[in-house]
């Protein structure tokens, strides 16, 4: 049996229309405004309310560049995704397009990989999420959330042991609150107080398994609940930007803006996942194919249309806030309520910003959370899955045992893991699917008997813009960043070769690539999705390379010991 089997478009469609009538279908209640609302409800979170502060802080106004590269780049992304939307509009998203692109195995390690898209995606959100909703509760109500209430147990022991550390050194507390190891009395804190049942701290982030609590019952209910109240919080969350970029953009100081790379190249690229995390979500949007009302027409419109809005919005909130203060200021958890906070007169509106934040985040859930389910649906539908991930809910129309699943996929990790680490790996996923997508439409429209899709990708031939660009890449390196080059080309020691090795891959990739677009006339647009992608991959650092790495075999272990034997091709074959 080849490692590669594949389905064709065909019988992809077959299959869910046979599945539709033996499960039941789900309900077609979307449209194109639906569709963008869903996408920026999907893109518009934890990224420009929270992560944007540290990326700004690192690389100045310039971090402007970046969310414009970022969304270049997510742009060809998400033509592949809408390519690949209108020719199969059901409901796997990435998986199912990289099943008739490049087979099962592909198909399987994309399926794996999009659950640190979206399960971890929403780990990262549910943790933002109760950090502004504590601290506005903090703020604004007379009462106080516990620490030990809202962090997970591990983070508070660490910090525990650190303060406790410091102190048996002798450091005074007071002096450990108002210096540079401030951020671990939280922990410390919450460890101290925590009530204990046999002998074990009682110690778990309560707002975030609330909140999941809360969506995964949403979801299960209804698409047409989930979507009236993803329309509501989408109004909101858009509302309360404009009036960020109209109200702020009277308070911007235009000398903010100089220097414009405080820290160079260097500073701007340390944003890369922050800004890019930002951008994650349009591609959700796909795995509603089966409950829109015309999936062909309104799934690739429904994508660029939501992407093209953030963009404007991103660069527009970006441009506000590092004109409002300097970006010197900018590395905290809440910018946009912090500039308001710093005029007098604008204090109020930091308050109402905290709130759509919060609101902002809660449909960024919504969307993940909708989005799980139905990948894990397609992958039951194939027999990758156990059939119960199929089940379709009689009367509310929605996978239901996948939805259960997704939720508790998502409430575990709250209690354990901390939120920086899963910010990365979740970017790491996610830029990972994107590559396969964008590499799916390249190799689809090589086979001269693919179907036609109803949106089509306009064809540039990259035949000599992709070589040339390689080659002039090089070149620029080699006369403009010699001490970059040289410091790649030396080695030092093991750690500081892993530490290089995604570099050296993106670059090895991106010959290899051009040697392939020059043989195959690949089409441009996918061409820089693919390497673009591959660039910021590169840039996340070996650590999270290594533990996505991890993932991925874990992955591998499970589709040769179940998915392998129980995948329908394995049983037409026979
Ligand atoms: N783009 C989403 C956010 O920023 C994931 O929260």
């Amino acid at each position: 049996m080849s490692l590669f089997r594949k389905k064709s478009i065909e019988s992809i469609l077959k299959k869910a229309e046979e599945e539709e009538s033996r499960h039941g279908s789900l309900a077609r209640h979307l449209g194109v405004r639906d569709l963008t609302a869903f996408g920026i409800a999907a893109i518009i979170g934890a990224g420009i309310f929270s992560t944007i502060g540290k990326a700004s802080a690192d690389g100045g106004p310039g971090v402007i560049m970046l969310f414009i590269f970022t969304a270049v780049a997510c742009s060809f992304a998400a033509f592949a995704y809408a390519e690949f939307a209108s020719l199969i509009p059901v409901s796997g998203s990435a998986y199912t397009y990289s099943y008739v692109a490049f087979g099962e195995l592909f198909a399987w390690i994309i399926g794996w990989a999009l659950i640190m898209e979206y399960g971890i995606g929403n780990v990262t959100v549910a943790i933002s999420w109760s950090d502004y909703f504590s601290s506005l509760i903090n703020n604004t109500t007379p009462y106080q959330v516990q620490e030990w209430l809202c962090l997970d147990y591990f983070t508070a022991k660490q910090n525990h042991g650190q303060v406790f550390a410091l102190l048996t050194a002798g450091i005074p507390m007071e002096e450990i609150k108002n210096g540079v190891n401030a951020g671990l009395i939280e922990g410390y804190t919450a460890f101290k107080n925590a009530p204990e049942i046999l002998g074990v701290k009682i110690i778990f982030d309560l707002p975030a398994l609330i909140i999941n609590i809360l969506i995964t019952a949403l979801v299960y209910r209804g698409m047409k609940e989930s979507r009236n109240v993803g329309n509501i919080m989408v109004i909101i969350k858009i509302a309360v930007v404009l009036v960020v970029i109209f109200v702020g953009a009277f308070y911007v100081d235009t000398k903010n803006w100089d220097p414009f790379m405080p820290n160079g190249i260097g500073g701007l690229l340390k944003g890369i996942s922050a800004v890019f995390f930002a951008y994650i979500g349009f591609d959700a949007i796909s795995t509603t194919a089966e409950e829109c009302r015309n999936p062909q027409r309104d799934l690739p419109r429904g994508i660029l249309y939501s992407i093209i809005i953030c963009t404007i919005l991103y660069v527009a909130i970006a441009l506000v806030i590092t004109g409002m203060v300097s970006y010197t200021e900018l590395n905290v958890g809440d910018p946009l309520a912090y500039v308001f906070e710093k005029v007098k007169s604008l204090q109020w509106l930091s308050s109402v910003i905290a709130v759509s934040a919060v609101v902002a985040m809660a449909s960024v859930m919504l969307v993940f959370q909708l989005g799980q389910p139905r990948i894990w649906m397609s992958m039951s539908r194939d027999g990758l899955l156990p059939k119960a991930f199929a089940k379709i809910h009689p009367k509310y129309k929605t996978p239901s045992f996948a939805t259960i699943v997704t939720g508790l996929c998502v409430a575990i990790p709250i209690f354990f893991v901390d939120m920086s680490m899963v910010t990365d790996i979740c970017s790491a996923g996610t830029l990972f699917a994107f590559m396969l997508v964008c590499g799916g439409v390249l190799k689809l429209r090589m086979d001269p008997n693919a179907p036609p899709s109803k949106f089509k990708t306009p064809y540039v031939n990259s035949k000599f813009i992709i070589p040339a660009l390689f080659i002039l890449t090089i070149v620029l390196m080699f006369v403009y960043e010699r001490s970059w080059v040289d410091y790649y080309l030396k080695f030092e020691s093991i750690n500081a070769f892993l530490s290089k090795l995604p570099i050296y891959f993106f670059f090895i990739g991106f010959g290899i690539f051009s040697v392939m677009a020059f043989k195959f006339n690949f089409s441009l647009i996918p061409s820089l999705g693919l390497l673009s992608c591959f660039y910021m991959l590169s840039q996340l650092g070996y650590k999270n390379w290594m533990y996505f790495s991890i993932w991925l075999l874990i992955g591998l272990i499970i589709y040769f010991i179940y998915g392998r034997r129980h995948s329908n091709l394995a049983h037409q074959k026979n």
